[in-house]
């Protein structure tokens, strides 16, 4: 393209036809300097020199100026007539100030659930743990490694507790529906120093019964004449945390259920069985876990807690494991899907966790079996606890 000057009669010639061409011809204003001003607006000089030079050299302060404009871009044009129109500020109802926090601490939040479900299998021995999925390690193996970083060598605590965290999908029955916190006690096969204070009363007739339930660990046994003991306050059910009965002493236990309240033998609660000496071993060697509901991720609640030492044989804390998540598979509420999220085993002060299967040691039913097998009675036992 050659653009004519009329004036100076200098040629201007350029190829580049990128975008919109100005030129400014200043005379007069500085008679000595005359300039045509060549520009070839990039979005650079559309930003900035074209402001600049319509600011600098207006007709008013210069004696002659000539300025050819093109048209500008119509992606230009729009651009500022939308910048014309005034933004509107929305209007927002009062916010106490702890919902504020809440939402902002909302959105900066990681989130809790971890599905790496979609990410593959590494193909290598070495390779970035992030683009692939976790390793579940066989149970073994993770104890093995975990007592490896236990070695008087490194952390030296070869007996440190071995924790487990179960990842849980709290989704109830209906989608709006989820499981609220629930705590329960699981006898476990192998025994171990778990750190709590727990005790035990036991109710039943048969004094060699009573004796047997104080041999597994019950702090006091007794049977009716305990009974009466309670009611004069010669001793206080306050001192115990659990209450475990034989069925045959129920009719005159009901003396007690109202200074007992929730912690009155029922079925339910599994606190009522004929056979008192292994009741009192589940509730004073046994796992206590709660399952914490998140207060945001609904869907999303974890058990913490602890199923052995480090130095105990491997296999029994595969069997301690396993009852674990046995028990805590029974509360899975009747809907189709995965119940556990994963399960991971660790072990302070180290801060690795490591992943281990839990679906190989729970023998999960099929789809239609499950709707046969459960019935209203289950349900309701799942919402009692
Ligand atoms: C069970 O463990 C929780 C902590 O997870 C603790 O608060 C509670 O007192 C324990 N229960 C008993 C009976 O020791
Ligand atoms: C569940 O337990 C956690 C931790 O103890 C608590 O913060 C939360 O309020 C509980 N949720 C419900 C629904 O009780």
């Amino acid at each position: 393209m050659v653009i004519k000057c009329s004036v100076s009669n200098v040629c201007l010639e350029s190829h580049n036809l990128a975008f919109e061409w100005y030129w400014v011809l200043v005379i007069g204003a500085c008679p000595t300097f005359i300039n045509i001003l060549n520009y070839n607006m990039s979005l650079f000089a559309t930003r900035c020199v074209r402001p600049f030079f319509f600011h600098h050299y207006t007709l008013e302060t210069s004696s002659f100026v000539q300025i050819r404009g093109y048209a500008a871009r119509k992606g230009t044009r729009e651009r500022k007539r939308k910048a014309k129109v005034k933004s509107v500020v929305e209007k927002v109802g009062f916010i106490p100030h702890n919902q504020r926090d809440k939402e902002k601490f909302l959105a900066n939040r990681k989130q809790r659930k971890v599905d790496d479900s979609w990410k593959g299998d590494p193909t290598d021995d070495v390779y970035v743990a992030k683009y692939f999925k976790w390793k579940v390690y066989p149970f073994g193996e993770a104890v093995q490694c975990h007592r490896e970083t236990h070695h008087p060598d490194m952390y030296n605590q070869p007996n440190a507790n071995l924790h487990v965290s179960i990842e849980l999908d709290m989704q109830g029955e209906k989608k709006t529906r989820f499981l609220d916190n629930f705590t329960r006690i699981v006898a476990t096969p192998h025994r171990f120093d778990h750190g709590e204070e727990r005790a035990v009363i036991a109710f039943c007739k048969d004094p060699d019964l009573q004796q047997s339930a104080v041999e597994a660990g019950a702090q006091l046994s007794g049977g009716v004449e305990l009974i009466k003991q309670i009611q004069n306050g010669q001793v206080s059910l306050q001192d115990f945390n659990f209450v475990v009965a034989h069925p045959e002493i129920l009719p005159e236990l009901v003396a007690l259920r109202g200074l007992m309240k929730r912690k009155f033998p029922n079925p339910k609660a599994g606190t009522l069985d004929v056979d008192l000496a292994t009741l009192v071993k589940k509730f004073m060697y046994g796992i206590n876990y709660t399952a914490v509901k998140d207060e945001y991720e609904k869907d999303f609640g974890i058990i913490e807690t602890v199923i052995g030492t480090l130095n105990m044989d491997a296999k029994h804390l595969e069997e301690n494991y396993v009852a674990l998540i046995k028990d805590v598979y029974t509360m899975k509420p009747r809907r189709t899907g995965e119940f556990f999220r994963r399960c991971l085993l660790w072990s302070p002060p180290s801060q690795e966790k490591l992943k281990v299967d839990h679906e190989s040691y729970l023998d999960i039913p099929k789809k239609q079996e499950v709707e046969e097998d459960d019935d209203k009675d289950s349900k309701e036992d799942r919402i009692a606890l």
